[in-house]
């Protein structure tokens, strides 16, 4: 039986040949992500990786809406695998947000489902993480989740020759569609087409903006302006402030797929523009009211970087870390008849916190120490009758006799 096209397995190190996931470097991944994220005073959330279809149709525009997993379920409720998080989010914060004080900074790294074509760095399933500040509509949220985007790639030893975060606003390229005669009904078309202009020939991208009533020289002219608005030059003063500044620039070419963005967008991109986006995300003001039916207003802003392309350019950079196998540990088991008093022994270690391994079944003594170099064990130990123990570095390879008890306190 073969996985789904687009699923990943996350195989153990060392990966089997042909395999490409591992779950030790996916463990890697999210553990740099929370620290980051707790460094930033965020908190952990999660909510129900199922949720009805229409917490996406009206809000998060026809593309992701698209790539639903979608299906009814038994009881003849509409519903989706969840595409993104924030929607969720959205829903939990227009729900709960009076027990929390504002501002409120919330992380979480769900799975997400997205039924797209597949290709490299695009997946139809992957891990993303999400990071959300509600409760203030001041550039400097948008330039504190920049900042943290930013040092969550540099926490995986990315420098800025490595990567940029290429920061734009809805609302300057709002202001030029009007300003252009832009009908209101079309702005969603309009943002569609600017955010696929750089995959899409210019042939299309031209007859596109035609029927829209624009001209592309138009738009690529305000593009090649890259002129920032008081708002975005806001957002780089705060990130030159932190050391930060090269690290972003402004860039119209970005703008943001999803329908609900209101204001500050960014996506962040490998220098050499080899790779599909490593994290977008901006702020999103009208969500929270949408979500809620009118009843809740929150400022909202945030994003998210999936683990596809994130992993794609650090294998690229050599920036993953080796495998290396480690336990403190291994409890041979020479003689069957102490085995009840070594798994006595295994016990009291574990209980001590620390990694410890022995040998299920009966085996052999050099199948056992074979096992023990393998796992990358510091030290073996067996007992040699109910009381003693012999106590084995296998870096030194000095061998120490010593009571039974003391062992665990030995290892620590
Ligand atoms: P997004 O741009 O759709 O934004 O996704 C964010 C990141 O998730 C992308 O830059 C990419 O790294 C990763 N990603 C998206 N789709 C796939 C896929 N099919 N396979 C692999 N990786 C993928 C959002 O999802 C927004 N909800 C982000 C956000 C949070 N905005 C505000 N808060």
């Amino acid at each position: 039986m073969e996985r789904l096209p687009g699923f990943r397995d996350f195989f153990p190190e060392p990966l089997p040949k042909g395999e490409m996931w591992s779950a030790d470097v996916r463990e890697y991944i999210f553990d740099r992500w929370q620290t980051t994220a707790r460094n930033y005073a965020f908190q952990v959330y999660d909510g129900p990786p199922l949720e009805l279809l229409e917490l996406y149709t009206a809000k998060s525009g026809e593309e992701i809406v698209g790539q639903l997993y979608n299906f009814t379920d038994k009881g003849d409720r509409g519903v989706s695998m969840r595409p993104e998080m924030t929607p969720t989010v959205a829903r939990m914060i227009a729900a709960r947000e009076r027990h929390y004080k504002k501002p409120i900074k919330w992380y979480s790294i769900p799975q997400l489902f997205r039924y797209e074509r597949q290709q490299k760095g695009r997946l139809r399933e992957h891990f993303q993480f999400n990071a959300d500040i509600f409760g203030e509509n001041h550039p400097a949220v948008d330039a504190e989740l920049i900042a943290m985007l930013t040092d969550i790639l540099r926490s995986f030893e990315l420098s800025a020759d490595d990567f940029v975060v290429r920061i734009s606003s809805r609302n300057a390229w709002q202001e030029f569609f009007r300003s252009q005669g832009g009908d209101e009904a079309d702005a969603y078309e309009f943002y569609q087409a600017v955010d696929k202009i750089e995959r899409t020939a210019t042939e299309d991208s031209a007859k596109k903006f035609d029927s829209l009533g624009f001209t592309l020289e138009k738009v690529r002219n305000f593009i090649d302006s890259s002129e920032p608005t008081e708002e975005l030059q806001e957002v780089l003063d705060n990130l030159k402030a932190r050391g930060l500044g090269d690290f972003v620039k402004i860039d119209y070419n970005v703008i943001r797929g999803l329908a609900y963005y209101t204001g500050v967008v960014y996506e962040a991109f490998d220098r050499h523009g080899k790779f599909r986006a490593i994290a977008g995300g901006g702020r999103y003001d009208q969500l929270v009211n949408l979500v809620s039916g009118g009843k809740n207003d929150m400022p909202a802003a945030g994003f998210a970087m999936g683990d596809v392309v994130l992993v794609e350019l650090l294998k690229e950079r050599g920036l993953l870390p080796e495998y290396n196998p480690s336990l403190d540990v291994y409890v041979m088991v020479e003689d069957e008849a102490l085995r009840e008093s070594t798994l006595e022994l295994v016990q009291q270690i574990r209980d001590f916190g620390l990694h410890a391994e022995y040998p299920l079944a009966a085996t052999k003594p050099d199948k056992q120490f074979k096992r023990a170099l393998e796992l990358g064990a510091r030290f073996t130990v067996r007992l040699t009758d109910e009381g003693t123990a012999l106590l084995k570095n296998l870096e030194s390879r000095e061998e120490t006799a010593l009571e039974a008890n003391t062992v665990a306190e030995r290892l620590i």
